[in-house]
């Protein structure tokens, strides 16, 4: 494990322990003081699931796309160019600022939210929703609880794009980060979407790592 990723969890026990789960991604981007290296997640180029996905399933220009937990905001730039009129929203103040000074001059609109204070209005507001490692990012009840939330926001006939670690029910995995089960994907279609793709793979990374990407719509 990396020096940056033992650091990472070592700030993510300490706040769960004081009682504050969400706590420890500003002290993560906060302390990290303009370094991305000591971010594990932080890679500064968009997911290249996200875009192989959107390869294949291009999106007609003008459509309303969400970013959770957008992190450096590569996702969302990338949603951007592709004719999407995005928002993007981290709960980490220093995140969203960290974005905005390096995308300057971006259409993106960048939001401080914490998933489970969204406005309202959201409620089947989105074309496409991309989701990449922030429900990975939380304990449960947080991880049910943010699986319904996120699923509330997709529009009739949107698109849902979730990519996330994922495990077996018996595996024991020290996090964060903390990978799903089939169980929890399975919520997405019990809040109302219904999965159209799913997979179960290693991706290429050394050592490699167990992925779920799974693709909801809602057609209420
Ligand atoms: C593992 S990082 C992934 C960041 C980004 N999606 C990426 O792929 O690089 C998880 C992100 O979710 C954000 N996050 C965690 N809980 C959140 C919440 N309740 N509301 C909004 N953002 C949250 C964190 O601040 C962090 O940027």
């Amino acid at each position: 494990m990396s020096i940056a990723r033992k650091i990472v969890q070592q700030k993510a026990e300490a706040h769960i322990k004081n009682n504050n789960p969400l706590g420890w991604f500003e002290d993560v981007y906060a302390s990290a003081q303009g370094n991305e290296l000591v971010i594990p997640w932080a890679s500064l180029s968009p997911n290249s699931f996200m875009r192989d996905w959107l390869d294949e399933h291009p999106f007609p220009r003008g459509k309303k796309a969400l970013v959770v937990g957008c992190g450096l905001g590569d996702d969302a730039e990338d949603l951007d160019r592709r004719g999407f009129q995005v928002t993007a929203f981290d709960i980490s103040p220093t995140a969203i600022q960290w974005s905005r000074e390096r995308f300057a001059k971006t259409r993106v609109h960048y939001e401080v939210l914490d998933l489970f204070q969204a406005p309202p209005r959201w409620r089947r507001s989105f074309d496409f929703i991309w989701e990449a490692y922030t429900l990975q990012s939380l304990l449960s009840p947080l991880k049910e609880k943010a699986i319904q939330r996120i699923s509330h926001w997709v529009a009739r006939k949107g698109t849902l794009l979730v990519v996330t670690r994922g495990k077996d029910k018996e595996d024991f995995v020290q996090g964060p980060p903390w990978p799903l089960i089939m169980e929890q994907m399975a919520l997405f279609e019990d809040s109302g979407l219904k999965q159209f793709e799913f997979k179960d793979f290693k991706d290429p990374e050394k050592p490699t790592i167990r992925r779920f990407l799974g693709c909801y719509q809602f057609r209420g």
